[in-house]
């Protein structure tokens, strides 16, 4: 499939403020900089990704819509990803919503693992090896790495975006960066 890279002017809300930091910045939404890893991971390009995303997004605001499209898109684009969705808040934990992959856990008891972390401390957790976090809950064997971004509107959580990769250790820096810059375009594209 094609995707659009053109972008308009049309938004379903503000600018959206971004994890990610340029040089200099500190952003107060927990940016973990300076994480650095060895790997033979192809470099993805992640600016041309976020543009896809603004123009796969740009005529719809629908949050069902747009996220089923983005967590495929995600799933389709990033490589060495066995899983990409989200989980939406609710009294009791989170519940799963659109995602790309094999069938997940529909719920994520509050308090218990490491989507439920990352709502909490309102920044993104990469976890290299979930075998060594106490905390992760297992959908699929084959995970062996995991990255968590919170969906944060005005400094809220509202709910989380997770991948997972049958690698150890598969989220670098830069795909923590890149992976935030595509959720920040996600958010400012929807309705939420
Ligand atoms: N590993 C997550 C659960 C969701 S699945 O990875 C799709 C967690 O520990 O919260």
């Amino acid at each position: 499939m094609l995707y659009p890279i053109e972008l308009r002017a049309r938004a379903c809300r503000p600018p959206y403020p971004r994890l990610r930091a340029g040089p200099g910045c500190d952003r107060a939404e927990g940016f973990d900089r300076g994480r650095q890893k060895s790997g033979t991971m192809q470099a993805v390009d992640y600016v041309l990704l976020e543009r896809q995303v603004r123009g796969l997004l740009e005529d719809e605001c629908d949050f069902i819509a747009n996220a089923a499209n983005f967590a495929a898109f995600v799933y389709a684009e990033v490589p060495a990803i066995n899983w990409a969705g989200f989980y939406l808040p609710t009294p009791d934990g989170l519940v799963l919503g659109p995602f790309g992959g094999k069938p997940a856990c529909s719920r994520l008891p509050a308090g218990k693992g490491v989507c439920n972390r990352a709502l909490a401390e309102k920044r993104t957790v990469v976890v290299d090896d979930v075998s060594q976090a106490p905390d992760h809950i297992y959908c699929d064997s084959a995970s062996k790495s995991e990255m968590v971004v919170p969906l944060l509107i005005n400094g809220e959580p509202r709910g989380v975006f997770d991948l997972d990769s049958p690698q150890l250790a598969r989220f670098s820096a830069e795909d923590q960066t890149g992976i935030e810059g595509l959720v920040a375009a996600f958010l400012e594209a929807t309705s939420i």
